[in-house]
């Protein structure tokens, strides 16, 4: 999966009429299909039985998408599920029409229907793509896959590896996943919380490595709840990227990496481990033990001299800073969850108790509401900056998603972080973003603890 052929590019070169020709039945205009299917794959050791799952084209993860930056990208969908479906681009700057948000900007692919997803890639960088219908089920049975934007100049390393980070809650005795998908319990505390991790459907992923080797990780976290906590051994490493968006300078991986739902993180790391050893990336286990996540047992020497450290990535177009001084002040106060402190909030126009919310399925609310509403958290003219407060009063982190557009972190002092389009909010404390409006359109805003999202940490804005 690793070696998927660029899709896109191989349909392009097929255009001209000479190469139709040879191919009758295939019209240049045709775009790749996407296929959604439930299957039966081996994801636990060989002793177990097969798992059903639900894939993009048989492949878990989803098949492995390259573009290059500046290119359009044309995939249709085809539901072979026998519920409906669609798909959402994360973490691109899209057209808002191809969102892929069943009930806001598109409806949901009905069983044996298709939908043509056609837009642009303007930013480089590490992306994903996954179900937006229901996705608390649809992503924890499977369908998620990388999407990756390349750089028009490669960037000057040896390898470059996508690593999806995942965990899957599966019941030992059968092999299956368990499937009662909004269980009250996990959607109310910390989410649905996988008792098998692994890297790209591998429960214990080992990939070869060379001494001295640079090589460009593209970490992906894609599990429903669980947020990674992560050290390097026998690796040095620079940060270059945050959700897709490249860091103005490398920064060195000093500490933990912490790795929220959704978020990606692209690292350059040199192989510093000798021959022999085994370099590894290592997360913090729920027991508090470290474990390897991916292994790369070194055989071979790539380089004995150090190379210094890595230039940054060539930045993305658009990426100037808002406004602050002139930024609209919006307020989102989290309540809600196991422990919370919830007294009524507005689920579908009407004004709940939390007892009443339970008894609906629902458990947290953004501003005072539970779910989508008719009315958007913010409605936004283009161009406009904002600054938005999100004050968590729950006793749980929640990984808040922005779509079609990436914001930034305020700090307490004024100044700005990085491009992204997760943050990882803490029980108790406030975490301030701002952003231009630039990119019109009906944009979810949500958790992405996933089970968090279906019972109500979802909200939209509208940009006119
Ligand atoms: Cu990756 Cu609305 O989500
Ligand atoms: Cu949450």
């Amino acid at each position: 999966m690793m070696a998927h052929l660029n899709m896109t590019r191989r349909a392009f070169c097929v255009g001209s009429a000479a190469a139709l020709s040879l191919r009758p039945g295939f019209a240049a205009t045709d775009p790749i299909t996407l296929t959604a299917q439930a299957k039966t794959r081996q994801i636990l050791p060989e002793d177990y039985p097969e798992t059903r799952v639900w894939t993009y084209d048989g492949e878990l993860p989803g098949p492995l998408i390259r573009a290059r930056q500046g290119e359009r990208m044309t995939r249709r969908l085809v539901n072979g599920l026998d519920v409906p479906t669609s798909i959402h681009w994360h973490g691109i700057r899209i057209d808002n029409a191809m969102d892929g948000v069943a009930g806001l900007t598109q409806e949901a692919v009905p069983p044996g229907g298709s939908f043509d997803y056609d837009f642009a890639l303007p930013d480089a960088g590490t992306y994903w793509y996954h179900a937006h219908t229901n996705s608390m089920e649809q992503v924890a049975r499977g369908l998620s896959g990388p999407l990756i934007v390349e750089e028009a100049d490669a960037p000057d390393v040896d390898r470059d590896e996508v690593l999806m980070l995942d965990d899957r809650l599966v019941d030992p005795d059968s092999g299956q996943l368990f499937d009662d998908f909004d269980q009250p319990m996990m959607q109310s505390h910390g989410g649905r919380q996988g008792n098998l991790i692994g890297t790209n459907w591998q429960y214990r992923l080992e990939l070869p490595a060379k001494s001295g080797e640079r090589m460009r990780l593209r970490l992906i976290n894609a599990a429903n709840a669980r947020t990674f906590v992560l050290r390097l051994q026998g690796l040095s490493g620079w940060r270059v990227a945050l959700d897709g968006m490249p860091l103005e300078r490398p920064v060195p991986v000093m500490e933990e990496i912490v790795l929220a739902p959704a978020q990606r993180v692209d690292l350059f790391v040199d192989v510093t481990a000798p021959e022999g050893e085994t370099a590894a990336i290592l997360r913090l286990d729920d027991d508090d033990q470290w474990r390897a996540q991916v292994g790369f047992p070194v055989a071979g020497i790539h380089a004995t001299a150090s190379r210094g450290a890595p230039a940054p990535l060539p930045p993305n177009p658009n990426t100037g800073l808002p406004d602050l001084g002139a930024a609209r002040r919006l307020d989102m106060v989290m309540e809600g969850g196991a422990m919370g402190r919830l007294n009524t909030a507005t689920f579908e126009g009407d004004e709940l108790g939390f007892r009443a919310l339970v008894n609906r399925g629902q458990f947290w609310a953004l501003a005072g509401q539970v779910g989508v509403s008719e009315t958007p958290f913010a409605d936004l003219s283009r161009g406009e900056p904002i600054r938005i407060r999100i004050e968590n009063r729950t006793v749980f982190p929640h990984a808040m998603h922005l779509h079609g557009m990436h914001f930034r972190e305020v700090a307490a002092n004024g100044t700005l972080g990085p491009l992204r389009d997760t943050v990882l909010s803490i029980p108790n404390e406030t975490t301030e973003i701002a952003l231009t409006a630039d990119n019109p359109g009906k944009w979810l805003f949500h958790c992405h603890m996933l089970g968090h999202a279906a019972s109500g940490m979802t909200t939209w804005m509208n940009v006119a």
